[in-house]
């Protein structure tokens, strides 16, 4: 008897199971009521007494040799076959999540000024960064030697001596962009025109030798200071809520006559201060004049913005090179 339970135990330690199929044939075979193993236990009564001891013994063996392999295969399979599961085993398996960016805060603040604008009736021009001496600096009204022509703030990409060839510079300001306009659209004008500007300034918290502006131009019969006014108010009352404080103070530019700068109270840790947020004015004749249009008929307001100045404002950001340092711990504030 002990020889038959000895061949049992061979045939659990060399049945082949390779998979799970045959692994539930294992189980069928030995372990199940009707398999090898019960079928064994059932023949004790046809021990002799004195074997009765040893035959259970090895009986017991038996059942813990074939059940401790079939525990072990399975745990064997259901890894292999988890790790191994791919999305083609599983399609409702869900795909690995990324890391999901967002717009620039500049971007965004560029965005929210758009959907404003667009919602006074403006629409949007644009206009190249190297710009010619002509329309960054002469066409708005700067006398030849006005300071904001000097090296020190312009970014020149071509000087030339012959009085033939004009200057080429990376534009100073968006104002140039009006004059384009008004050169291939007659009145009535009315469009914002976004972008970036260059001024050789040494950098710092305050300062940035790019930064981008959102100019405006609004031409027609009889427009006028209060329309100029009006919308800027309108613009800072949907920028920041109803309740924001803002002041409206005269200021001087070649383009404009008169000139009109506007300043927003600007509060961090109960310390406050005024921030200029733009620079505007009526179209000066002369700028007409220049661009080809009447300034006996037309009349007309203009505006440049600064973008980061608006951002700073919005979010209390208090160094301007944050927008521009690419650091992953600043962008993820803008979520
Ligand atoms: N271009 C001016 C600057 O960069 C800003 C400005 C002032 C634009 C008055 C205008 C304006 O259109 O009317 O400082």
């Amino acid at each position: 008897m002990l020889e038959q339970v000895k061949a049992l135990i061979d045939e659990i330690n060399s049945f082949s199971v390779t998979n799970s199929d045959e692994l539930e044939n294992f189980r069928l075979t030995f372990l199940s009521k009707n398999g090898k193993v019960q079928s064994l236990f059932k023949m004790m009564g046809k021990v002799p007494k004195e074997e009765k001891a040893a035959f259970g013994k090895a009986m017991n063996d038996a059942k813990n040799i074939a059940q401790a392999r079939f525990d072990a295969l399975k745990s064997e399979f259901e890894s292999s076959t988890t790790s191994a599961k791919t999305a083609l085993d599983d399609i409702t398996l869900t795909a690995p999540t990324l890391p999901i960016g967002s717009l620039h805060p500049l971007t965004q603040t560029l965005e929210d000024m758009k959907k404003i604008f667009y919602r006074l009736g403006f629409t949007i021009a644009d206009g190249p960064e190297i710009e010619d001496d002509f329309h960054n600096f002469t066409a708005l009204n700067f006398p030849p030697n006005h300071p904001a022509r000097d090296e020190q703030d312009t970014f020149f990409i071509r000087k030339s001596d012959d009085p033939d060839v004009d200057d080429l510079v990376l534009r100073t300001h968006t104002s140039p962009v009006q004059i384009r306009l008004m050169e291939k659209q007659a009145p009535p004008i009315r469009a914002i025109m976004p972008g970036r500007v260059y001024r050789n300034e040494a950098v710092s918290a305050k300062s940035y030798f790019l930064f981008h502006q959102v100019e405006a131009l609004y031409v027609d019969k009889n427009v006028s200071v209060a329309d100029l006014k009006e919308t800027l108010i309108t613009f800072v009352k949907l920028m920041y809520g109803s309740d924001v404080k803002y002041r409206l103070r005269p200021g001087f530019f070649p383009f404009t006559e008169p000139s009109l700068e506007m300043d927003v109270w600007w509060e961090s840790n109960g310390k406050g201060k005024w921030l200029e947020i733009l620079g505007s004015g009526m179209v000066d004749p002369n700028v007409f004049k220049a661009s080809g249009i009447d300034p006996e008929v037309y009349t007309g307001f203009a505006w440049g913005m600064g973008v980061e100045r608006i951002a700073i404002l919005k979010h209390g950001i208090d160094d301007i090179r944050s927008f521009y340092e690419n650091d992953i711990r600043f962008l993820e504030q803008f979520n």
